[in-house]
């Protein structure tokens, strides 16, 4: 796959932009605004939760006018130059390049300066952010949009940025309106995808789109098709976006204080945040780093295990500095590329096996329904022999599928399958067919068992049949 989904299903122009109708009204009105020559605000800023499509927003409208786009990261520092550059001199001049090199106005278009994580320039006061920003926005001669989470800190360091700018909310995605992009999505790439599924995941999300997005390629990850013990996996991952969160901050960020925090946050065991980091730190990590890294894990893991030795939580908290602050500080290098982060391996595998234990036991119970015999028993001494039958003869298997009454997903288990595989379903069909011609005809699939199988060849044996023969194998009078 290797492919971010969150990035090759971005928004192209303001209509994929779902969710938000007035902002891309809004938008729409404020870049024309400019195209007129009279923008009515120099500049906007774009506030609301994380992967609500305000970077989204802001790219589609540059595309859709056809503007240039010089993109910024505001919290970093390197930019505050840049920032000056253009607020200074460059967005008063003609025009310039994604790169804030100046262009003759001949060539230039409007170019579109975002600004993004604006809110956190303003974290730090000796950065000059702040009257750069304020300047921007007053005199820039190009649109700009300033993107912040949380407009209240950008307002209350400046009355500038406040009056001079026009403020548009972006909020949460519904629910339904979110399953429309996932469906759209899982189309595209050819995926079946059970209704449960996209349950779990917008409800997981919190109308963060990102996350939802993210979520689906992370179940799909791997496999060629979805299926209900994917929403098994994905429901028993309660707090699935805190860590994603939780990873991002302890692996990427790189800033210490703040992984400690979101690791108090997260309401998950030190254990459980420890088979992520396990999974997930060599992706972020090379060479001395991973050493370091691992260095810290497994001294919290030797905690972890004093924990459940002594019976004494105390020890969870070194624990979790060692994985937090720990491990955040073994980076040398920042990575600036995007990494996917993974599920752990291990929870998955162990959960898809308690799947498949639930899945024995249920159908050791139906055979022990059937046959009055102990579920042990019929676990121990009939499944195995059942299910190498029930793979290798179709008049069996459809007759124990109706005899005891199996549901799809028992059947893939015994033939091995996916539940949704196409195999799977034409088996049930076949079934379906065969129940619906016995409400005319009294019991074919009976008959072809009793033919082949249960009739006794030796009919001189006689039985007494007051009662009606034996229909099944299963089938005892009671
Ligand atoms: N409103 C939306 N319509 C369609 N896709 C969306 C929307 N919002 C988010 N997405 C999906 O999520 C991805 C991330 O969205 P985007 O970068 O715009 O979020 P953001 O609001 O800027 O988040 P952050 O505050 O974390 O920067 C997009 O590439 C797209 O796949
Ligand atoms: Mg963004």
């Amino acid at each position: 796959m290797g492919d971010d989904w969150t990035e090759l299903y971005r928004p192209k122009g303001l209509v994929e932009v779902v969710g938000n109708p007035k902002l891309i009204k809004d938008l729409q009105l404020w870049a024309l605004s400019w195209e007129e020559g009279r923008p009515s605000h120099r500049a906007v800023v774009l506030m609301g939760p994380p992967g609500v499509g305000k970077t989204s927003a802001a790219l589609a409208l540059a595309n859709d006018f056809n503007w240039g786009v010089v993109e910024m990261n505001a919290s970093d520092q390197r930019n505050a130059d840049a920032i000056k550059k253009v607020a200074g001199r460059g967005s008063r001049s003609e025009t310039f390049t994604d790169e804030g090199e100046f262009l003759s106005s001949k060539e230039g278009r409007l170019k579109l300066i975002i600004l993004d994580e604006a809110d956190n320039i303003f974290g730090r006061e000796d950065s000059g952010g702040v009257p750069a920003i304020s300047d921007l926005v007053a005199n820039t001669r190009q649109p700009v949009i300033l993107i912040v989470n949380d407009f209240y800190a950008l307002s209350r360091k400046s009355s500038a940025i406040k009056n001079n700018t026009m403020q548009l909310k972006v909020g949460r995605v519904q629910g339904n309106t979110m399953r429309g992009v996932l469906r759209k999505i899982a189309l595209d790439q050819g995926l079946e995808v059970p209704q449960r599924v996209f349950e779990t995941i917008i409800e997981n999300s919190n109308g963060d789109m990102r996350a939802a997005v993210r979520d689906l390629q992370a179940v799909a990850e791997g496999n060629e098709s979805i299926g209900d013990d994917d929403a098994f996996v994905l429901e028993s991952r309660l707090s699935l976006r805190n860590m994603y969160d939780l990873m991002r901050d302890i692996l990427h960020e790189g800033d210490a204080k703040r992984a400690r925090r979101t690791m108090m946050d997260v309401d998950e065991t030190p254990e459980h945040v420890m088979m992520w980091l396990d999974e997930n730190v060599s992706l972020e990590y090379k060479g001395e780093d991973l050493h370091r890294a691992y260095e810290h894990l497994s001294r919290s893991d030797i905690f972890l295990s004093r924990v459940i030795r002594r019976q004494y939580y105390g020890f969870w908290a070194y624990a979790s500095d060692h994985m937090s602050y720990g491990v955040t500080t073994s980076k040398s290098r920042t990575n600036r590329g995007w990494v996917q982060y993974r599920f752990p391996s291990y929870i998955m595998k162990m959960s898809r096996s308690k799947a498949t234990r639930n899945m024995k036991s249920q159908i050791s119970q139906k055979i022990a329904d059937h046959t009055h015999t102990s579920t042990r028993r019929a676990a121990q001494d009939v499944l195995p022999f059942l299910s190498t039958i029930f793979k290798a003869d179709n008049d069996f298997r459809l007759a124990i599928i109706t005899d005891l009454n199996l549901g799809i997903e028992e059947v893939a288990y015994l033939l091995d399958k996916k539940v949704d595989s196409a195999e799977i379903k034409r088996l049930m069909q076949e079934v379906e067919n065969v129940r619906r011609s016995k409400e005319g005809d009294p019991n074919p699939v009976q008959k072809v068992f009793k033919e082949s199988v249960v009739e006794d060849p030796k009919p001189q044996m006689k039985r007494s049949e007051p009662r009606g023969k034996q229909s099944s194998l299963f089938q005892y009078e009671g």
